[in-house]
């Protein structure tokens, strides 16, 4: 399964592309670089901030739970581009999960190798007050893949492993157009599995699916899986 921002926007979580969009009051390139961060930390952890407070605010959905209990019965794998951590949320098993662009709520040192769990309020009044390694007091940034950075090497391994191997690839509420990710779909149907799309609007994913279902993630996932079984 491949999942994006669409699986969460019926959580209340805003998605990137699309009315209402986050890109549309922010430019992707001014945030979400890591030359924006040496640029202006204070302005992206302003943002992050924000991000956070506004998932901390949400709940996982139907699509979510669906998604989860059936990784809990099936070998099965939740490649996600999403950073809200819902699907964890939703307790989909560890194993099943792999978080392609990072987590919202991990920061880690840019100096050093420190990483950590952080689900505080970010204080970014000033570059003083911006979060920090605990080890070596460096500034600290969210442990999120911004644009220009490679995908950690183990989650590309395995992800284009298995979605060569898979008999299905389920692609919810993604608008396709970010690599690597957006390929996996690609890989499975070029290996012989099929792939199902979920998503109310057409992207560059459906001209190689197997089935697009034009519906919400909410509406059409739980239904999907008692079909599938
Ligand atoms: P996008 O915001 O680009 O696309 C969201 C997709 O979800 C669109 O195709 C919508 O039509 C669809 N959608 C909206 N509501 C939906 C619903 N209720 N049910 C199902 N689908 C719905 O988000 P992504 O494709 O996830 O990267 O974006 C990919 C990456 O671009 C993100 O991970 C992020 C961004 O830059 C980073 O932050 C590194």
């Amino acid at each position: 399964m491949l999942t994006g921002a669409g699986i969460s926007a019926e959580s209340g979580v805003p998605t990137f592309r699309g009315e209402g969009g986050l890109w549309k009051s922010y430019r992707a390139e001014e945030l979400a670089t890591p030359e924006a961060f040496a640029r202006d930390p204070r302005l992206l952890w302003e943002w992050y901030g924000w991000r956070r407070d506004v998932v901390m605010r949400c709940a996982p959905n139907a699509a979510h739970v669906a998604l989860a209990r059936a990784a809990d019965e099936r070998d099965m794998t939740i490649a996600t581009q999403n950073v809200d951590g819902l699907h964890a949320a939703a307790s989909t098993p560890e194993r099943a999960l792999v978080e392609l662009h990072g987590s919202l709520f991990r920061i880690r040192c840019t100096a050093c190798a420190w990483c950590a769990v952080d689900r505080s309020t970010v204080d970014a009044t000033s570059h003083d007050t911006l979060p920090q390694c605990t080890v070596c007091g460096a500034l600290a940034r969210p442990d999120i893949v911004w644009f220009g950075e490679t995908l950690e090497p183990a989650h590309i391994d395995r992800t284009f492993s298995e979605a060569a191997a898979a008999d299905l690839c389920v692609v919810i509420g993604t608008s396709g157009v970010v690599q690597p990710s957006a390929s996996l779909a690609s890989v499975t149907r070029h290996a012989g599995g099929a792939v199902i799309e979920v998503n109310p609007v057409e992207t560059p994913i459906t001209s190689i699916a197997t089935v697009s279902i034009r519906d919400t993630a909410v509406n059409a996932v739980p239904r999907l899986f008692e079909v599938v079984g």
